[in-house]
């Protein structure tokens, strides 16, 4: 998932000075390797259809179907030849700086930890699988992995200008959360929803959320919650759009601007937003009833 709150302040014991660590890969346990598996199998069968033909496309590149929790190096090796990403093992959340350093230098952080059995469904600290199915197939794609890397950069500069608040959202509604449009239909290619059984068919068959058109200082507003289902998604019409709105956008005078305006609740509609469709908020009064 994005950057969360509670980290140290210094890479814990046996950790690199940039935190990283090694992933201690044949210290898996067949257990472990079989957690992997029930939830590849469970995803594969499920995304085809859903997910976008770049995170599709990735999966297959990178051979991520083969059997147990992937080889951090092999896989690296890999990603190398086609974009020039590495996967590198951290033990849990960075500090901000840390996160952008890796990104801008193309390093993809992944915890190197499984979540238990009893946790399939929803853990609240990324794992391996979240971090490596949800996110890696994506930086296949050349297009996406320039737009990580200018992301990483971009947080160096929003550290320094106090504006976290609005780029991490934009983390949120495009790398974690974000759906295309795509010729064939609407896809997702967000990691929270691609690593996530229930979110899959939310995101794109619920009735309940809105599904926005994106619009980059709209998104950099929206408030999110990490808890639940989004009741707002954003849709990008293509990867070459997210990256030109973002790469071409100088965001200093976007963030000055923003800090005037007020921030906008998570399920809410505004005047200049584009539906694709909106929303019945059907799950979100459930919800609120419960
Ligand atoms: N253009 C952004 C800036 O001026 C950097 C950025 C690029 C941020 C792509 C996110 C994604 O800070
Ligand atoms: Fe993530």
């Amino acid at each position: 998932m994005a950057q969360d709150t509670h980290v140290l302040d210094a890479p814990p014991a046996g950790a690199a000075a940039d935190w990283t660590i090694a992933q201690d890969w044949d210290r898996y346990t067949p257990e472990e390797h079989a957690t992997w598996d029930t939830l590849f199998a469970r995803q594969a069968a499920l995304l085809p259809g859903r997910a976008s033909n770049a995170y599709l496309r990735g999966l297959d590149v990178l051979k991520l179907s083969k059997p147990g929790i992937p080889d951090f190096a092999e896989l690296s090796e890999r990603l190398m030849g086609l974009t020039g990403w590495q996967v590198i093992a951290v033990p849990g959340l960075v500090p901000d700086d840390v996160f952008f350093d890796h990104m801008a230098n193309r390093r993809f952080v992944a915890g190197n930890f499984i979540r238990r059995p009893d946790q399939l469904d929803y853990i609240q600290e990324p794992d391996v699988f979240h971090d490596v199915f949800g996110h890696v197939p994506m930086l296949a794609d050349p297009v996406f992995a320039d737009y990580l890397e200018a992301y990483g950069k971009g947080g160096q500069r929003a550290l320094s200008m106090d504006a976290l608040k609005y780029l991490g959202r934009l983390y949120w509604y495009t790398v974690e959360f974000g759906l295309i449009a795509e010729p064939e239909g609407l896809r997702i290619y967000g990691s929270g929803i691609v690593s996530s059984f229930a979110e899959t068919r939310f995101a794109l068959d619920d009735p309940s959320p809105n599904r926005i058109a994106f619009d980059l200082a709209r998104v950099m507003r929206t408030e999110y919650r990490i808890d639940d289902f989004q009741q707002n998604y954003f849709v990008i019409p293509s990867f070459d759009d997210l990256l030109r709105a973002t790469v071409e956008t100088d965001f200093a005078p976007l963030y000055a601007e923003l800090k005037t305006q007020p921030d906008i609740p998570v399920a809410a509609i505004e005047p200049a937003d584009v539906l694709l469709t909106r929303g019945t908020q059907a799950y979100a009064a459930e919800r609120t009833r419960a």
